[in-house]
């Protein structure tokens, strides 16, 4: 990593969480990633969602078409159910392009209607990512009605990943998306084989971010945003420089019209400035020398891939976010719309 006031060049970076979503809206934000990462895990939560290697390889096709000339690889993931066979995990695991499995409790966010119910259903699953070294990745919340929105995260390490730690000892799992102390803490003390992803939104905002003002959708997610202590135990844990957390954006577009709605989708688009909002996150935290391990080296290295070797340079000079890309035809509203970044990817 090379630095000075006014420019950072860093070892190219991977995305370990993202939506590309498929067929136009595939085409529009494809491009946003291709231009800053190597690689990206792709989320497999398509309607229908992609459960089979069968699946996963037309729809790598269709990515790789959707970024062109770009150099871009994505990594694909299966999407667990109650029913995934074993046999499944084998020949994902032989396909050699998909990298992880994706365990949606269901109903717990975007197109989860086929996720796991039970995860002792999914057993045998398991069992075989834990044979091959293939890891977990987790949407960490409990869906019980009866659970507090903002509590979902936390419930969720007490009743279903410490169990499952327990009996899957070896399996790799990757706790997605984190946004509380209470994860921040349960990875710190957890053994090499769990790490986590962290994305930009929760380093950048805190729930009032959702609530400015007036009602504002464009910041909610899932899990949805979490008070200032949080995130500061988030900006704690990516300052320590620790391998254990590495970067996710967890870019999810979704149509202004429906975010804009009487019952909003949630997710966050990030993809249009995802580097640059992370570099302004460390360095707001004096932590700039963090920042190149988190984005490039600690992902790979969780996943026993190779690093990459290109790099990137940002420079320090002001631009306005957009208010809005189009997207497949429709509008989307990125994060930060119409607000300044100090860092800009060249
Ligand atoms: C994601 C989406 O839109 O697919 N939404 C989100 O708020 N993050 C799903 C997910 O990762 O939970
Ligand atoms: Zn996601």
């Amino acid at each position: 990593m090379t630095t000075n006031s006014s420019q950072l060049t860093i070892i190219r970076p991977d995305d370990w969480h993202l939506h590309l979503r498929d067929g136009e809206v595939l085409a529009s934000v494809a491009p946003f990633t291709a231009r800053q990462f190597a690689r990206a895990i792709v989320m497999p939560n398509l309607k229908p969602a992609i459960t089979t290697v069968k699946q996963a390889v037309a729809y790598v096709d269709r990515i790789v078409a959707a970024v062109g000339e770009s150099a871009f690889e994505p990594l694909m993931t299966l999407y667990l159910t109650d029913e995934t066979p074993a046999t499944e995990i084998v020949a994902a695991e032989k396909s050699c392009f998909i990298k992880a499995v994706k365990l949606y409790p269901a109903g717990a966010t975007t197109n989860s209607s086929e996720g796991v119910t039970d995860i002792r259903k999914c057993d045998a699953a398991l069992e075989a990512m834990q044979e091959a070294g293939l890891p977990l990745l987790v949407h960490g919340e409990v869906t019980e009605p009866e659970i507090d929105v903002f509590d979902r995260e936390k419930v969720f390490i007490e009743q279903v990943m410490m169990p499952l730690m327990n009996r899957f000892p070896t399996l790799k799992i990757v706790f997605e998306h984190i946004t509380t102390a209470d994860a921040v803490d349960f990875v710190l003390g957890a053994p090499s084989n769990i790490g986590a992803t962290i994305t930009p939104h929760h380093l950048m905002l805190n729930r009032n971010a959702m609530f400015e003002g007036g009602l504002r959708p464009h910041n909610y997610c899932l899990p949805v945003l979490k008070r200032e202590q949080h995130r500061q135990a988030l900006l704690k844990a990516i300052s320590t420089g620790n391998p254990r957390f590495f970067l996710g954006t967890d870019s999810a577009p979704h149509e202004q019209h429906k975010k804009e709605s009487g019952c909003g989708c949630a997710g966050i688009f990030s993809a249009h400035a995802a580097i640059e909002i992370y570099a302004t996150v460390f360095e707001a935290q004096k932590a700039l020398d963090k920042l190149e391990a988190f984005a490039s080296f600690h992902g790979p290295d969780f996943y026993g891939l190779p690093r990459n070797t290109d790099t990137i340079t940002l420079k320090k000079t002001p631009w306005v976010i957009p208010d809005s890309y189009p997207l497949a035809g429709q509008t989307l509203i990125p994060m930060m719309a119409g607000e300044t970044l100090n860092w800009k990817l060249m």
